[in-house]
């Protein structure tokens, strides 16, 4: 059974993970504004993938005898002034929850939590793509800052990326 801190601290990160999702979309509608329908397909994208995080914790704390609390989420920013701009909001965003994740395997290691540890190990791993990811785009849109047509030939590119539904996440693993 998980403990109270413990607990208290997934659920903390379980409402972070839907306020990602929330912001991503936010930043897919921005696009959409924009008629950048490559990048908002990104964004969308990404939302699927943070309520797959969401979800993770959701149903660790549940399996860990522990009770699953959702709080209310807050409202993302809904406007940017560049595609640049939301991709560095983006990378920065992922930077700070890599910094919650690192704070909840500290905590989980003071708590001698060993399952925490280990379910925590997937976001690790998970965390490194999300920063590589973003910040894969922001050094692209730096780069085509002055190529005409560049934008529009990486909106192409962004619409290619497809959500893949990771497989059943029990406890936790590396391979989903
Ligand atoms: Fe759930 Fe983008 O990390």
């Amino acid at each position: 059974m998980i403990n109270t801190k413990m607990q208290d601290a997934l659920n903390a990160q379980l409402n972070r993970e839907f306020y990602s999702a929330y912001l991503y979309l936010s930043m897919a509608a921005y696009f959409e504004s924009v008629n950048l329908k490559g990048f908002a397909n990104w964004m969308e994208v990404q939302r699927q993938e943070e309520l797959v995080h969401s979800l993770r914790f959701y149903h660790y704390i549940i399996d860990r005898g522990g009770k699953a609390l959702l709080g209310a989420i807050d409202g993302p920013p809904t406007q940017w002034t560049s595609p640049l701009r939301v991709f560095q909001a983006a990378y920065a965003h992922e930077q700070k929850v890599t910094a919650h994740i690192n704070d909840l395997v500290s905590l989980a290691i003071k708590e001698n939590d060993h399952a925490t540890h280990n379910f925590l190990q997937w976001f690790v791993s998970e965390q490194v793509e999300e920063e590589a990811s973003a910040d894969g785009v922001v050094k692209k849109l730096t780069l085509m800052a002055d190529a005409p047509g560049g934008l529009f030939m990486l909106d192409q590119e962004l619409a290619q990326r497809v959500f893949t539904p990771p497989p059943a996440a029990g406890g936790a693993g590396p391979q989903a």
